[in-house]
């Protein structure tokens, strides 16, 4: 029995019903959350407007990097209770949770050193004029969550909107929010006035289309599905608001024969089946040039198979999916590869002992001939990577960018010309070289081309992008 944040209240759904959650890693449900809806978001806008007139938009801006500050602080006291919490929500290993936290952490730790450094201008101009740029915040920002991370999705989202004076209205996924009901709280503890941050739970085609559509928001923030990611621009075209949309990815490894095995295997099989292959970044295509494709390929193999789907707990490689769907979603492209006539290389196991109910896959490796199964044009969003071969270094920039999708990529090679090369020439908003998506990334700017969306989070450019720039301009005589 959870309740919703509003207005610095916890509260029920104003028609009190409530959504069962489900346990990923048992099938069971452990608790209910309130099923918010259109009356609950327009009171929740109403909290935020009425906070951005009043204590909140009067606190200057050092006073809410202290403020985050303190937030960073109070989560990493509460480390573990909310790993427990997002563990036992999303079925992910104990150690990813735990991790997780540390990073959403990190963000208000980040955006609390950004509060007071976004600095505007003077520009020079007419004769007996001065010219001032000041940032200013949005107003009420409207931030949709998915479920795969909450707790670092929540913090990248939220934390340079606060960071900037805007006041939040979080929609979190249905299938996992508790972890965000919990920090909301601890929002409250440390000194956010009522109003700042506001909670709405819910299912994304009630409270997240309702919140989506308010004309009292001046901003989006979604991360999700492309479908939803489209209606949410066209919602936003509605109130001609801006949004920010990050929509996923089909992010390809391209290797080369000169490449360093030892260290690209681990950073490849990691990079698909952490969480699970529910990752918008996801590596989930390998271009293997051909002459160290059999050595390479048998290292990824042998590495592959040590894969290990458990319980939080047992805290192996990963856990469960999120839910039924996405397992039978996970399922359906593993039978549509082999029924493809795709060659499954490896696979990695379930670990004995899992409840019978819980929602797991087994990873699954994949050899291609040719660039061209469903299973490389979609985003599977399960442990599924597909390696297709590949000859020249001008194939491989072809078949990285061969996909509707650009959020990331990765090029394996010592040659350093080659490196910055193909770095540039793929279509993505970010590219490693010789790594993968190591670590949290909070300092670096992060978002999509192409289908992956637009708009940049994380770094101190998503302090621009909650902002906007007034020009003053005064004209005192010469
Ligand atoms: P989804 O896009 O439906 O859900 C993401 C968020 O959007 C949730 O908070 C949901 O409540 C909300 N939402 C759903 N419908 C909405 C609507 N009409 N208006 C406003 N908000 C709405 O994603 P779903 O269906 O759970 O997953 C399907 C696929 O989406 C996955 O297999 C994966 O490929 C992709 N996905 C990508 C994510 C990423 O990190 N880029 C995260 C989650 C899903
Ligand atoms: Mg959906």
């Amino acid at each position: 029995m959870n309740q919703m944040i509003i207005d610095g209240q916890k509260i029920d759904a104003a028609n009190q019903q409530t959504l069962d959650v489900i346990n990923p890693t048992t099938g069971q449900v452990f608790t209910t959350i309130p099923r918010g809806g259109a009356e609950d978001v327009d009171r929740a806008v109403k909290a935020a407007r009425k906070a951005l007139k009043g204590d909140w938009g009067k606190v200057p801006a050092f006073e809410r990097g202290r403020l985050l500050m303190k937030l960073s602080r109070a989560v990493m006291d509460h480390q573990e209770e909310l790993a427990q919490i997002e563990a036992r929500d999303t079925g992910k290993p104990l150690s990813t949770a735990r991790n997780d936290i540390a990073v959403l952490s990190r963000y208000f730790e980040f955006y609390a050193g950004g509060a007071d450094k976004l600095h505007g201008d003077t520009i020079p101009f007419l004769n007996g004029y001065s010219v001032q740029t000041v940032h200013e915040p949005l107003g009420v920002t409207a931030h949709i969550i998915p479920w795969n991370y909450p707790a670092q999705m929540f913090g990248r989202s939220v934390a340079p909107a606060l960071a900037m004076g805007n006041a939040a209205v979080v929609k979190p996924a249905e299938d996992a929010c508790l972890s965000i009901l919990r920090v909301a709280e601890l929002a409250l503890e440390v000194g956010f006035p009522a109003g700042a941050l506001n909670i709405v739970t819910g299912l994304g085609e009630e409270a997240g289309a309702a919140l989506s559509r308010h004309p009292g928001i001046n901003f989006i923030s979604f991360t999700g599905s492309n479908e939803v990611g489209v209606l949410i621009q066209q919602a936003a075209a509605l109130n001609a608001v801006k949004c920010v949309l990050e929509l996923g990815g089909k992010s390809a490894h391209v290797v080369f024969d000169d490449v360093n095995i030892d260290l690209a295997v681990p950073a490849i099989v990691r990079g698909i089946v952490h969480n699970t292959g529910q990752t918008c970044t996801a590596g989930s295509r390998l271009l293997l040039q051909k002459g160290v494709y059999d050595r390479f390929m048998q290292a990824l193999a042998d590495e592959f198979a040590k894969t290990r789907a458990g319980t939080p707990e047992m805290d192996l490689t990963c856990g469960p999916v999120i839910n039924r769907k996405q397992m039978e979603r996970v399922n359906r492209f593993i039978e549509k590869g082999r029924q493809e006539g795709l060659k499954v290389v490896a696979e990695g196991a379930v670990a004995e002992g899992v409840p019978a109910e819980g929602f797991f896959v087994t990873p699954t490796l994949f050899a291609a001939e040719r660039h061209e199964s469903e299973l490389l044009c979609q985003e599977i969003f399960g442990p599924v990577l597909v390696v297709v071969p590949f000859e020249t270094e001008a194939e491989a920039i072809e078949l990285a960018n061969a996909t509707d999708y650009g959020l990331m990529g990765a090029v394996w090679t010592e040659n350093g010309g080659r490196q910055q090369r193909v770095a540039r020439s793929m279509e993505a908003g970010q590219v490693y070289i010789n790594s993968f998506g190591a670590g949290g990334g909070v300092e670096l700017p992060f978002g999509g081309v192409k289908r992956s969306g637009h708009g940049r989070e994380k770094g101190f450019i998503a302090l621009e992008e909650m902002s906007t720039i007034k020009t003053i301009v005064h004209h005192h005589g010469a």
